[in-house]
Parts: C-alpha cells; structure tokens; sequence
C-alpha cells in the first residue's frame, strides 16, 4: 500500500488549480442514468470514487468512459436494477443508484451500505422519502429491495434534518414522478444546486434549490446534457488551512469564493490575510494567528468535511479553542494520530478542547477516512522531520493530484508504494 513521506517546515507559496468537487460529481454521474441520452460532464476530478461510480454505471448498463477530466455517456440499453455489495460496499454515496433506478426501472435491490469509520450513517431518511412517493420496501438478504409497482408519484416530504444524501436521492427520483413532490427543510450545499442546474438542463421542472424547499414538477422522460463540475470547496478549504498552518502565500485558482467563505471569514478572523477574487483565493500569513472556536453545521454554516484540517491548524496556534462536531457521531478518530505529532487535544463526545502547543514533531501516522487524512498531511507538512502517512488510499478518495500539487507548492512531500 502506498505511502506518503513529508519532510515537515517548509512554507507553502504559489499557484494552486483547485479540481472539480466529487460531492457535486457523484450525484450527477447517477444523474445520467435518467436519459437514455448521451451526456458529457467536464472539470471531474480524477479520485478512486468517481472510478469506483464509472465502474458502478458501466455495471448497471449505462456505458460511461473517463478520459482525463472528462465523463461521456452513451445511450443506455438496458439496466440492471441489482447493486451488488462488492460495488456498493466501496463506497457510501452508490446509494445514490436507488433513486433513478426507482425512477426508471420502478425496482430497485441496493446491498446495505455498511457502516464506515465517521459512523453509523443510515439511510432512514432516503427509505421514509420513497416510501411516500410509492415505493414498498422491504429487507432480504443483506439487501434493500425496493419497488413501486404503479411508478412513483409526487409527495410532500419533510425532512427531519437536511440531509444531502436523501435530498439527492429525492430529487434523482421524484424528477420522473406523476405530479408535484415538495421537499421541506432540504440540503443547501453548492452540490445540491449544481444537481438541480443539471436536472433542470435535462428537461426536470425544479425550483427552489438554495432554498428550505424545493419544488419538483415530475415529467415524463428527459434529455441528456453538457455540463461544467462546480469547484471542490472542501479542497478549496484543505489549501487554504494548508497556507495558514505553514505560514505560507498561497493563491488558488478555479474556486468560488462564496461557496467557502464561511472558512475564509474564520481564518480573516484568527489574523490570515485573505483576499477573494471571482475565481481565485489569495491567502497570506502575515501575522502570528489567534485560534478561533467552530461549531460544523449544514450549509452555509461551517463544513464538517472541513472540521479536521481545522483542528489540525488550531493545534499550533497559542491558546485555546473549541471545536464542535454536530453532524457525525465520530468525527475525532483522528485525534489520537495528531497527538502522535505532540498535539494537545481532549475529546469528550462530540466537542474537541485544543491547546496549543509550540511545534510538531514529524511522526508515523495513520489515515482513517478522507478528510482525517488531509489533516494528518497538513499537521506533517508543519512538523519539523520527517513524517510518514499510510493507509493513502484514503486520500485518494478525495484529493486529486494531492503530493503534485503539494510538491509544486514547495512542499518537500513524496508518494512511495510500498
Ligand atoms: C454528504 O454525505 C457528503 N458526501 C459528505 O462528505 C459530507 O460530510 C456530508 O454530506 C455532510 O455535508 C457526499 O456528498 C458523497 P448526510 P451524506 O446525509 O449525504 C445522518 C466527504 O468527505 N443521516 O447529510 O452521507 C448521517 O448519519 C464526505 O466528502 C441519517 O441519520 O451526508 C449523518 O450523521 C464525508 N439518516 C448526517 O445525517 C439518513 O437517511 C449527515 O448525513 C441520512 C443521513
């Protein structure tokens, strides 16, 4: 398995090209399933998930090809409408391949999720939506089986919590319901969004998206589509934080400033000289920076997939801060390695009590899932030595190109396989 080795201190200066987001990727390449037309999705990061979901796609009978930063998808024959675990269990987000199968096929059999290392994360929310659109649902061999006999129809449907999954799943379905479905107390990332432009490209009748409710009018079928991936905020995010933690001047390009500004507000306010373009975030540490207390909300609040890199940054800052984590039920697996770097962090429940400390030393440290692993990589591209991080494949998830990038950065920063 691979490994990353960092040789810690350096600052990080000059350019970064920030990739298309994954999390705006994935629903959209389940999109696609819903017209037997070709479409072509451009800006795709090139990470392990979207791969696992072309492989996902070209399975259920959706021929899908990647060539660099582009997806194209053909006409589709047939579908399959059975997930199998050996696809489904690779990653959270093919869950997602309920909703237009449901849609198209009227059935669909998804081999329960599993669990993953940041928690139980059910879909209860996803299974309670179908069911007021129509589905039966019923659990058989390790196996959701789920079927609307007489197709889906509209429904209101209100959220207990604005999950971003369930809504993407509502809105991959509802699109081809009979009539109305009005989703109350829905998910307002950027990702939804950038889901409801694509549907919308495709003929669906959606309004709302940005907003607590979405209307969706179903229709009868739709068309393909050409469209540009919004930028990865959450890597966004990881850059800026990696700047600030080694002191560095860091300019990224191809990002939308206001779909992160929550963490660029915070990092204004520990003392980071941030300068926001159209496309383009300029951050320079100028000044030693005071730590700052976050609470993770949904949007726009402060992202949970941000909440790690945070923490690894509040570590070397004098003084104290308080970092809550209110959307997983555990989020701090990380916190044990970070100390293996000299960190000083007591954890009870969902709140994480930092005190800074004066330096890192490098450490060999191990990821747990993605985000954890950029804050590892960050914490090591602080410390003084060497640090050696394994269990990459995590990374790989979710950060393109991430040693290059680094490396081009002037971090002293290389992948060895091992
Ligand atoms: C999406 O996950 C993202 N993944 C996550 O990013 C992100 O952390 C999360 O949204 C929150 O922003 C993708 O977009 C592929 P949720 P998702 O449904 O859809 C509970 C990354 O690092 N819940 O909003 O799974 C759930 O257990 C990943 O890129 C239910 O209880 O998030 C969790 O505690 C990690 N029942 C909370 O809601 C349900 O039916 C938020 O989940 C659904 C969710």
């Amino acid at each position: 398995m691979d490994k990353i080795i960092i040789h810690g201190g350096k600052k990080l200066k000059g350019e970064v090209i920030i990739s298309g987001s994954k999390n705006s990727t994935l629903p959209i390449l389940f999109a696609t399933l819903l017209s037997d037309e070709p479409s072509i999705i451009k800006n795709v990061p090139s990470l392990a998930d979207i791969d696992t979901t072309v492989e996902f796609l070209n399975f259920i009978g959706k021929k899908t090809v990647k060539k660099g930063n582009t997806i194209r998808t053909y006409s589709s024959c047939k579908y399959k409408h059975i997930a199998p675990y050996d696809l489904v269990r690779k990653m959270r987000a093919s869950v997602l391949i309920m909703g237009p199968l449901l849609a198209r096929l009227n059935r669909v059999d998804v081999s329960l999720p599993g669990g993953c290392t940041i928690g139980a994360r059910p879909i209860d929310m996803h299974l309670d939506a179908f069911r007021k659109l129509g589905a039966e649902i019923s659990i058989e061999g390790g196996y959701i089986k789920t079927l609307s006999k007489d197709g889906l129809k509209g429904a209101v449907i209100d959220l207990k919590f604005p999950s971003v999954g369930a809504t993407e799943n509502i809105l991959l379905s509802a699109v081809l319901a009979k009539g109305k479905t009005t989703i109350i107390n829905v998910a307002k990332e950027p990702e939804i969004e950038d889901l409801v432009d694509v549907l919308n490209k495709m003929g669906a009748k959606i309004s709302g998206a940005g907003t607590e409710k979405i209307i969706i009018d179903g229709v009868d079928s739709l068309r393909g589509f050409t469209h540009e991936v919004i930028p990865d905020r959450i890597e966004a995010a990881t850059y800026m934080i990696a700047a600030a933690i080694t002191k560095g001047d860091v300019v990224l390009k191809n990002v939308t400033p206001k779909h992160i500004e929550v963490v660029s507000n915070k990092l204004k306010k520990s003392g980071l000289c941030v300068k926001e373009n159209k496309t383009s975030i300029r951050v320079k540490w100028v000044r030693n920076l005071k730590p700052q207390n976050i609470k993770t909300e949904v949007y726009p609040g402060f992202p949970t997939d941000a909440q790690a890199q945070w923490v690894a940054l509040m570590c070397l800052l004098k003084g104290h801060s308080k970092v809550e984590e209110t959307i997983f039920e555990n989020r701090f697996m990380y916190v044990a390695e970070l100390q293996r770097f000299g960190a000083n962090i007591m954890v009870n429940s969902k709140v994480a009590n930092i005190t800074g400390v004066d330096k890192f030393s490098g450490a060999p440290v191990m990821v747990s899932d993605l985000r954890a692993g950029a804050a590892l990589v960050l914490a090591g591209l602080a410390a003084e030595g060497k640090t050696v991080v394994s269990r990459v494949y995590h990374l790989d998830r979710g950060y393109e190109l991430l040693e290059k990038k680094l490396k081009k950065l002037g971090a002293d920063i290389k992948r060895v396989h091992s």
